[in-house]
């Protein structure tokens, strides 16, 4: 015990606790006595550590802070700092903060291996692999020390936006966004869309083909669109459609399609999502629309936009072409089949009798 820290008269008692902390082997109940004697050092501490390229990082750890994260009651701070055995601790050799930072959360996977596994596959571990340092490991999401790092999908939500700043920004203004702040709303969250931990690449063909049911785990479903008068057929009426029909046979394992096919998010936007409301009362819906459908049908006159029949289920009123064609089929295919089924009868019955 010949630190620095030792000499001062003030940390005299303090290094007497971290040599018992040392002397003894803990066992589960001495937990909060082995931190407190790294925080006896650590609450308030001001020293830092340094790192190659100049930068510096200090060493002050909140004990109330500790106190209210979700490890407190359950982990040492030695099972995730292993190789800190007494004081001198080992030398610290990076070349820089983020280097050091991406080492220290290797800890993570000793106790959450299933959550590492996970986490393999996801964009953000690839681009690591790759070398962009920039991309997050566990701690950037849950930190480590504080009662923020409790899996909170809201308080995550800000650390992505931390790093995807602009579209944190555009999502704010967002029909989803804006209900964030409502006590009621039951909006998505960067990672009701994406996930947590096995993000997947989303400019991947795959991933739009499929993306329409990202919105149908909550706009198909009655309970969680209670309260906002929103429509629960939007999805039914999607898939019924031309295009809704090809995504979700692509969805259904038919490989990828060779170009695009409209989904939710062609037409409504993803991050910037706006209601159509006021487009609808304003008549300019047509002009609006119209928009969206060129991004794909290329020269499409303005009327090339009613071909989409809206969310409501078709009725005489709107479309009577589709629905006198579906009422067609309702009544000629049960017809077809019933001849066909007479027809083997009456084929049966004069080979029996009649022979
Ligand atoms: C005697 C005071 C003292 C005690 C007790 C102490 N530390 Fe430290 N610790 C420091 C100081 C000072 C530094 C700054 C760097 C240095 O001087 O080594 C530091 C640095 C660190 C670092 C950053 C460097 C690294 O290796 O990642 C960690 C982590 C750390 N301590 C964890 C702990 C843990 C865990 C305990 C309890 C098992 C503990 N400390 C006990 C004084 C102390
Ligand atoms: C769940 C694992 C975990 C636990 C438990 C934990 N730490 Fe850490 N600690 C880390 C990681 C990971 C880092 C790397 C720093 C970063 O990403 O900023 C770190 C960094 C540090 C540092 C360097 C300064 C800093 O802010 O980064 C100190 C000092 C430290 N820990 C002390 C402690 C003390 C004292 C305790 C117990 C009260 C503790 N740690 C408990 C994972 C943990
Ligand atoms: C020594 C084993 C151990 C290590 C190492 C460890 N954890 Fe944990 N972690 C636990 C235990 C035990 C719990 C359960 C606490 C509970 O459910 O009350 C937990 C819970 C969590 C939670 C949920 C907390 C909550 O209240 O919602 C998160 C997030 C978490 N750990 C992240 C991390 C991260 C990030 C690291 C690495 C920096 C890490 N853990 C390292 C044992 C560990
Ligand atoms: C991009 C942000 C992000 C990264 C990176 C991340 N997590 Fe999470 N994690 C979350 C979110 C958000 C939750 C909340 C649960 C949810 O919505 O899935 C969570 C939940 C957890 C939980 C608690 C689950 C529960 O139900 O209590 C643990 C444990 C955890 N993560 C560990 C890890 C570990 C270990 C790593 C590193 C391999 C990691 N996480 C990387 C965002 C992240
Ligand atoms: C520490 C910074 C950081 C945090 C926190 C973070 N990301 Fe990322 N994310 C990145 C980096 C870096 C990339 C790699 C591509 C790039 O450079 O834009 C990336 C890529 C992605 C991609 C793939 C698309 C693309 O542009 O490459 C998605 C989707 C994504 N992040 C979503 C999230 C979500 C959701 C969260 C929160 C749960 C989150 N990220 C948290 C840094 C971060
Ligand atoms: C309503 C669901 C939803 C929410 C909420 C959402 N995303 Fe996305 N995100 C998507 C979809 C769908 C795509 C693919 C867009 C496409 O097909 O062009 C995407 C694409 C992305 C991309 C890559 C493409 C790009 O534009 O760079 C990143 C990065 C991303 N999201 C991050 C975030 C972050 C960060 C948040 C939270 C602020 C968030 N997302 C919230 C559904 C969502
Ligand atoms: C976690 C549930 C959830 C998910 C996932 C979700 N939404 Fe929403 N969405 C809502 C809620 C709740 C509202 C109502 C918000 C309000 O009025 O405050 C809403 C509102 C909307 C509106 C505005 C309708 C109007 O005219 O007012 C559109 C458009 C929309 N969502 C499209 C989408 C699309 C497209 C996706 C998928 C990319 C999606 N949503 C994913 C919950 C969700
Ligand atoms: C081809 C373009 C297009 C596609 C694809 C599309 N929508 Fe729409 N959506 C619209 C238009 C235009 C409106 C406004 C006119 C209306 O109410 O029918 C609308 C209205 C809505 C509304 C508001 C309904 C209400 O009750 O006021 C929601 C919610 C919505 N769409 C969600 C979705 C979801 C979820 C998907 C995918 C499953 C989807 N949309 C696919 C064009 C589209
Ligand atoms: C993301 C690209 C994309 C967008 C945006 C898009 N479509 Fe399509 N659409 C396609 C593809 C690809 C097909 C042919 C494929 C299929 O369904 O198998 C198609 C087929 C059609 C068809 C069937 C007849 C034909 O031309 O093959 C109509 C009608 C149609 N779209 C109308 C619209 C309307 C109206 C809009 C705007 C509201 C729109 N589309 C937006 C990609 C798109």
């Amino acid at each position: 015990m010949n630190s620095p820290l030792c000499t001062i008269p003030r940390t005299i008692a303090l290094c007497v606790a971290a040599g018992l902390l040392w002397s003894s082997a803990a066992t589960a109940g001495d937990i909060e006595d082995s931190n407190s004697a790294c925080l006896d050092c650590h609450d308030g501490e001001e020293s830092a550590i340094h790192f190659a390229d100049g930068a510096t990082l200090t060493v002050g750890i909140s004990a109330d802070a500790w106190k209210k994260s979700g490890h407190a009651a359950e982990v040492r701070c030695k099972d995730c700092h292993a190789a800190i055995k007494d004081y001198p601790h080992p030398a610290v050799n990076f070349p820089t903060k983020r280097a050091y930072q991406l080492d220290r959360a290797q800890s993570c996977k000793r106790c959450h291996y299933a959550y590492h596994t996970k986490a393999q596959d996801s964009i953000h571990a690839k681009e690591l692999a790759k070398g962009n340092q920039k991309a997050p490991t566990c701690t950037d999401c849950h930190g480590m020390h504080n009662e923020a790092d409790k899996a909170d999908r809201q308080a995550v939500t800000l650390r992505c936006g931390s790093c995807h700043a602009k579209i944190s920004a555009q999502y704010a203004q967002s029909v989803h966004g804006e209900g964030w702040g409502k006590a009621s709303a039951n909006v998505p969250m960067c990672v009701d869309c994406h996930g947590a931990h096995a993000i997947l690449d989303p400019r991947k063909a795959a991933f739009h083909t499929r993306s329409w049911d990202i919105c149908s785990k909550c706009h198909a479903d009655a309970e969680k669109m209670a309260g906002t008068g929103l429509s629960t057929q939007v999805v039914e009426t999607y898939l019924d459609d031309f295009h809704g029909r090809s995504n979700e046979r692509y969805a259904q394992g038919a490989g990828t399609p060779g170009k695009p096919i409209a989904t939710c998010s062609d037409c409504h936007g993803v991050h910037d999502i706006r209601s159509f409301r006021a487009a609808k009362k304003n008549g300019t819906l047509q002009s609006e629309v119209i928009v969206a459908c060129r991004k794909c049908h290329k020269d499409a006159p303005p009327a090339f936009a009613d071909a989409w029949l809206s969310h409501e289920p078709p009725t005489l009123a709107t479309a009577p072409l589709v629905v006198l064609i579906q009422w067609g089929y309702r009544v000629l295919i049960p017809l077809i089949m019933a001849g066909l089924v007479l027809h083997i009868l009456l084929h049966l019955w004069r080979a029996r009798v009649h022979r």
